[in-house]
Formats: structure tokens, C-alpha cells, sequence
């Protein structure tokens, strides 16, 4: 049985990765890294944390129980590398929320820590996890589409006020493209690049206007691929809108409604050339349980988790170069 800690028991974690850990088979909720005594010990109650001595409010502590095989980090993204690297010397494998870090220079300190202690580190994108997307992602490998041309992405939310972490330059560096556009930028990138090759250019325009925030409120992303594929990002904390991807090829399309989000459903739609569209049927499972059986499977037999570090620090650097392209980055 695989022991794992929660660090930060917040929205995701609360939501999605304790319920997820709780259901897998070879996986058992053991302690929490709270700053907060009495979260924790709620946290703990309410997922009954296995550990006789569940709740830690320095990670030092929680980092010493010998009893403790794993970590899930659902902190703020400026608190990743720091916790990745002590997680890593203590010999814990990781299950990292996304953005991997919020610079390269941290993506490279946390990689080297990582591959000194042989620790694995999964990046928890959880849409590709998303049965229908996995399901997409075949089918443009059978060539369904032709030759990939364009991806379009739309995903936003209506954040009520700005007192978001993500908002506020101590805690995050993107909203909108911490938010949503990392995971945008990474389905992007998963259905791309066998085919079309790297990301070889990026602009970006940004807006911040509703809440006239330090950081990106909405963010519209532009990237060229080798091949010369293009792609579209479309991501925001200022509305609420139905989630859309669109691909298109030299011999078809695909259009995914609804389904980006936590809960793995929505509907999907494939057409050849201008025929009317079909339904693509899938069985809608938890992506969460998903991305954490392939961490657990990473742990068991050493091979490569889904998302590891190596393509967490090339979303990080997409990330970075759209808001240095957006003219943005005074923070
Ligand atoms: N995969 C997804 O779809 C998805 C969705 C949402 C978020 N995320 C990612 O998960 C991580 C956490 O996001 P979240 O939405 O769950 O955030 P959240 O609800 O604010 O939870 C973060 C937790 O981190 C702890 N924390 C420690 N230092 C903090 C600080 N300085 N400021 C705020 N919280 C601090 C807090 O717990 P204590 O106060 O008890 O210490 C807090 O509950 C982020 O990396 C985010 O990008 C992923």
C-alpha cells in the first residue's frame, strides 16, 4: 500500500485528490501539510487520514515519517519547487499539480534534485486523462483527420473578485494561464507534436481589465508548430463560457464541447471534410483516479509517468514565453 500526504488541503484537493487516493486500490490517505491546525485536523477527519499522527503544519515533520511512501502538492504554483525539492531528499514520490514551477531556473533545480534522489515526479494534467480525449488523441494518430492543421481551445470562468492567489505576484505568476492555459497549452501540445513537431513560435495578448489585476485576466495564445501547424488558445477568469476545442485536418474535424473541466464528461463530434458530423461515443470515467493510477504505475515499475518533468518545464516555458510575447512581464 502505497502512504500519501496531501500538501495544501484546498479546492483540487479537497474536490478531486483525496476522494481519488481514497479509491484506488493500491493507494491509502495518510497525512496533510496544513498551515493551519484546524483545517488540517478537518481535512483529516473528513478524508480519515490513516497516520497516527495525520496533521503537520511544517513539512520537515511530515517529511520524516518513515511511513510515508508519496506526496500530492496542491499548494500555490510559487510554493512547487521548494516543496518538490525537500519531497524529493526525503526519497517521497511526487504527484505535482500544474504549472510544474514558475521559472525555468526552478524547473531545473527541482529536475536535478529529482534525478539525484530517483524520485518519480508526475505532472497531474488531468485531461489527458479524460477518457474522450484519449480517445481523440487515437484517433488523430489513425489519421481520422488528415494531417493535423489547427487546434483552437476555448476554456474560461468567471472568477467573482480577484482574491485568488493566482492574482497576486507572492503566490502565482499567471491567473488565467495558471488556471486554465497551462492544461490548454498541454492537450495542445499532446495532440501536436508527434506529428507536427515543437512549438517554434508564441504570441500572446493578454487583458486585465476587469479586475485590473498584476496578472493575465484573459489570455489569447497564438503558436506555430515545426511542421507550420498553428494553434489558438483562448483562456479567462473574467466569463463563463461553454469549454470548445476544435481540430481541424486536410481530411476532417473534431469538436470537443464541455469537456474540458473536472469531470470527464462532455460531447464530441467527428466530421469528414464538410460531411455533417458524427458522435464520437466514450464512457466517461474519473481522470483524477486516472492520472493517479499512471503515477502509482510510474512508482511500481520505474517507467515514465504520462506528463514528467521534462514536459512540465516545456509548458513552464510556453507559459513564459506568452506573456513575454503578451509585453506583459513587469512581475
Ligand atoms: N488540475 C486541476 O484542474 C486544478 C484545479 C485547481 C487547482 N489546481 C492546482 O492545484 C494547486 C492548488 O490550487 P487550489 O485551487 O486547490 O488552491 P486552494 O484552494 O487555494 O488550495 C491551496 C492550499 O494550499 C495551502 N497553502 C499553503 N500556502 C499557501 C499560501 N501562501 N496561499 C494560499 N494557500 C496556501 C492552503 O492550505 P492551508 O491554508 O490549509 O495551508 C490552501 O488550502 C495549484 O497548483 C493549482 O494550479 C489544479
Amino acid at each position: 500500500m502505497i502512504n500519501v500526504a496531501i500538501l495544501g488541503p484546498g479546492g483540487i484537493a479537497d474536490d478531486q485528490h483525496a476522494p481519488a487516493v481514497a479509491g484506488h486500490a493500491k493507494t491509502r490517505l495518510w497525512s496533510v501539510l496544513s498551515r493551519s491546525s484546524e483545517r488540517g485536523h478537518q481535512f483529516a477527519t473528513k478524508h480519515q487520514l490513516a497516520s497516527p499522527f495525520p496533521v503537520h503544519q511544517s513539512l520537515d515533520s511530515l517529511l520524516k515519517d518513515p511511513n510515508l511512501h508519496a506526496v500530492i502538492i496542491a499548494t500555490p504554483d510559487r510554493l512547487h519547487a521548494e516543496q518538490v525539492i525537500a519531497c524529493a531528499r526525503a526519497k517521497k514520490h511526487i504527484l505535482l499539480e500544474k504549472p510544474m514551477a514558475t521559472s525555468l531556473e526552478e524547473c531545473d533545480q527541482m529536475t536535478g534534485a529529482l534525478r539525484e534522489n530517483k524520485v518519480v515526479l508526475a505532472l497531474a494534467y488531468h485531461l489527458r486523462w479524460h477518457a474522450g480525449h484519449r480517445k481523440v488523441a487515437s484517433m488523430i494518430q489513425a489519421g481520422h483527420v488528415g494531417q493535423l492543421r489547427h487546434i483552437r481551445v476555448h476554456w474560461t470562468f468567471a472568477a467573482p473578485n480577484d482574491s485568488n492567489w493566482r492574482s497576486t505576484p507572492e503566490s502565482g505568476r499567471w491567473w488565467s494561464l495558471a488556471a486554465n492555459g497551462t492544461h490548454c497549452l498541454d492537450l495542445v501540445r499532446w495532440m501536436m507534436i508527434p506529428t507536427e513537431g515543437e512549438i517554434s513560435d508564441v504570441k500572446c495578448v493578454v487583458s486585465r481589465s476587469k479586475f485590473n489585476s498584476p496578472h493575465d485576466e484573459s489570455a489569447i495564445v497564438a503558436l506555430q508548430f515545426e511542421s507550420g501547424a498553428t494553434a489558438e488558445i483562448c483562456v479567462s477568469v473574467q466569463f463563463a463560457s461553454e469549454s470548445r476545442v476544435e481540430i481541424y485536418g486536410d481530411s476532417g474535424s473534431i469538436r470537443m464541447e464541455g469537456t474540458m473541466g473536472r469531470h470527464g464528461k462532455g460531447q464530441i463530434y467527428h466530421a469528414s471534410g464538410l460531411q455533417a458530423p458524427t458522435v464520437v461515443q466514450f464512457e466517461p470515467t474519473n481522470p483524477f483516479l486516472g492520472e493517479l493510477n499512471n503515477f502509482v504505475n510510474a512508482i511500481e515499475t520505474g517507467q515514465e509517468p504520462e506528463v514528467g518533468p521534462l514536459e512540465g518545464r516545456r509548458n513552464v516555458e510556453c507559459l513564459l514565453q506568452a506573456i513575454k510575447a503578451s509585453g506583459a512581464d513587469h512581475y
